[in-house]
């Protein structure tokens, strides 16, 4: 069976060219970058010239790259370093209520550790309302951490206007660009971009390795202590051939941005416009423009997502329900939940997310598949049977 791989926020294939820049650096030179023969300096060079690739990609200076674990890490980095270097001028942070967990349960520690945390709500398509941050702003306010995309719903932030309000309210403007990187542009000084967060594994890049864009002049505590490295903001023997890795990635994407983003744009088009003229009873969840190039976010009525998400697998198409639940007792997403979405609606949530190796043929082939799975699912649902009786309502 061909397989369908629709699942790329979760993450995303490794281009071939990214594994053959990768390679040197696991067979031949595989040195410390901190050494001085050869092997050490043909890991530094790789090292530098990866950064100076990431750098580009968004606008900033080579030095403001600093190398890290992945998107997790650079938003505690970014929350958490900023916070407690911070700490002189004043111990409120805001953020919204759509965050990814490493932005939000950062920001729980936080509260723990004496901070203050305000939450912005969003509208009922997951848009931030920039008046509710000038509104929220404070003079102890040390940080604003919003999200440049969201990675359930795919809605768009305005980051650039977030990003003017905080500065204009004497505040650092945070933003996880881990959904965004090659799908939209970016530039950290035309967006008052002060702290920026990437992860390789979602550009076709490898897991384990990500990227925090920090301000020239923005003061961090390190979250990590040891030998130094990356200015000793990230001690710890960097992973050479992660980073070549992410540096290629981003490179490609940026190169190919102009022709995958269109593409994608279309191919989700079809995947939204078929899905929701073929199922009945089928929602899009997300602003319908304002919105990843690459995501579809659907609720249906009378099915739960996970059972979606394995009939279409045996179907041979990898999808997700979106959110990844690790507690019984919280299986709604919070995201949905604060779209207002009701936890019964909630639970019938898909999330179709593209990528640049995706085609056409398989959007078509997808919609044959969410028809049949669709329709058998309601076929064997209590709940759909009784809504369709007479007396069930
Ligand atoms: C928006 C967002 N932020 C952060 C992360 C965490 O990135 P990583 O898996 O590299 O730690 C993810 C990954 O799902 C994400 O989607």
């Amino acid at each position: 069976m061909q397989r369908i791989y629709f699942d790329n926020s979760a993450t995303t294939r490794p281009d071939p060219r990214v594994l053959e820049a990768m390679r040197p650096y696991l067979e031949q030179w595989y040195g410390n970058a901190s050494s001085i023969h050869i092997f050490g300096r043909e890991s530094f060079n790789a090292l530098e010239e990866a950064r100076n690739r990431t750098s580009k990609a968004i606008g900033a200076k080579t030095r403001e790259v600093v190398f890290t674990s992945g998107g997790t890490e650079s938003d505690n980095l970014a929350i958490q370093g900023a916070a407690f270097a911070n700490l002189s001028k004043g111990n409120h942070i805001i953020t919204s209520s759509i965050e990814h967990h490493a932005v939000l349960n950062t920001c729980h520690f936080l509260e723990g550790q004496g901070f203050r945390v305000t939450y912005l709500p969003v509208d009922p398509d997951g848009v931030v309302d920039p008046e509710s941050l000038k509104t929220a702003i404070t003079k102890g306010t040390i940080l604003v951490s919003v999200m440049t995309a969201n990675n359930e719903i795919g809605t768009i932030q305005d980051v650039r206007e977030l990003g003017a309000i905080a500065h204009e309210g004497g505040a650092l403007f945070h933003t996880d660009a881990v959904q965004s990187i090659g799908k939209v542009p970016i530039d950290v000084e035309r967006d008052n971009i002060d702290l920026l967060a990437i992860s390789a594994h979602k550009f076709h890049g490898p897991k384990g390795v990500g990227a925090l864009y920090v301000r020239k002049g923005v003061n961090l505590r390190p979250l990590v202590y040891g030998g130094g490295q990356e200015r000793g903001l990230r001690s710890s023997t960097e992973n050479v051939p992660g980073i070549v890795g992410l540096g290629k990635a981003i490179e490609i994407c940026m190169q190919e941005m102009d022709e995958s983003v269109p593409r994608m744009t279309s191919i989700r088009d079809r995947v939204i416009q078929g899905t929701l003229s073929r199922v009945e009873g089928c929602y899009l969840n997300g602003h319908r423009q304002r919105r990843l190039c690459n995501n579809a976010h659907f609720r249906f009525d009378y099915v739960e997502g996970e059972a979606l998400v394995l009939s279409l697998d045996l179907k041979g198409i990898a999808s997700s329900t979106g959110s990844a639940c690790s507690s019984r007792d919280s299986d709604t997403s919070h995201v949905l939940k604060a779209l207002g979405i009701r936890n019964e609606h909630a639970r019938g949530s898909l999330r179709i997310s593209l990528s640049r190796m995706n085609t056409t043929e398989e959007a078509e082939r997808y919609l044959e598949a969410i028809t049949e799975v669709v329709a058998m699912l309601r076929s064997i649902s209590p709940v759909a049977m009784l809504s369709k009786s007479p007396t069930g309502g």
